[in-house]
């Protein structure tokens, strides 16, 4: 399994940038604290996914979203800051992501994927 190491460093607070892994798109999101907020004030009951936001970032490194971009209906990539849930919104068929990346209108089944990482410092995160 190959793994990356990324500096998150110079992605500043509301910026996103897409790195490959393993040939996969992966979205690395710098939040802003309204969109932790707005993610952690949804009730799991709203979610068609369900999913804390606290279990789709690390503890104590909330700020970061890290997610394969591919959306889980048929793989295209969505728009991100997009939408009615200020997340990512899906140009093909119309899903819509929340600020945790989760699914909350639209034909995509699930979540948008996060995957396997860890952070080796406060700004050096090991993908895979
Ligand atoms: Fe995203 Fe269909 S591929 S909504």
């Amino acid at each position: 399994m190959a793994s990356i190491e990324f500096n998150l460093g110079s992605i500043e607070e509301g910026q996103s940038v897409t790195i490959l892994w393993r040939g996969l798109p992966v979205f690395v999101r710098h939040r802003t604290q309204a969109e932790i907020d707005e993610a952690k004030a949804v009730p799991l009951s709203d979610l068609k996914d369900p999913a804390t936001d606290e279990s789709r970032t690390k503890e104590g490194h909330e700020q970061w979203l890290i997610m394969i971009a591919n959306c889980t209906h048929l793989g295209c990539i969505p728009t991100g800051e997009a939408g009615e849930f200020d997340g990512w919104a899906c140009p093909c068929h119309g899903s819509q992501f929340d600020t945790a990346g989760r699914i909350r209108k639209g034909p995509a089944p699930t979540n948008l994927v996060v995957p396997p990482y860890e952070f080796i410092s406060d700004t050096l995160v090991q993908i895979g």
